[in-house]
């Protein structure tokens, strides 16, 4: 079923801590926040599955995220 035990611990692989982390999870809460106060639904745009973006994204320094599309309806 875990495919990858360090997607539990994103911030913690590697030599280092991530410095940024803090940042980041305010970031991607205040995202969250913003989609739920003004979408009602989230759903794959034409043509989208959803598995390019685990098939084609690319590790490199950083991580090079294949585009996903989405449609988002609003409130
Ligand atoms: C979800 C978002 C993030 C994830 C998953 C993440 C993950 C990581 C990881 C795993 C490391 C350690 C790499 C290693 O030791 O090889 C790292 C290091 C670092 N991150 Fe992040 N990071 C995120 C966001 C951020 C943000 C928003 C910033 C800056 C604003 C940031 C700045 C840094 C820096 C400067 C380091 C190097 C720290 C050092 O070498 O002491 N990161 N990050």
């Amino acid at each position: 079923m875990i495919k990858n035990r360090d997607a539990f611990l994103t911030c913690n692989i590697g030599m280092n801590g991530c410095i940024g982390r803090a940042l980041a999870i305010i970031e991607m809460r205040d995202l969250m926040t913003h989609w739920i106060q003004n979408f009602k639904s989230v759903r794959f745009a034409d043509g989208e599955d959803g598995t390019r973006i685990t098939t084609e994204t690319k590790d490199h320094f950083t991580v090079g995220v294949t585009p996903l599309h989405l449609v988002f309806e609003k409130k």
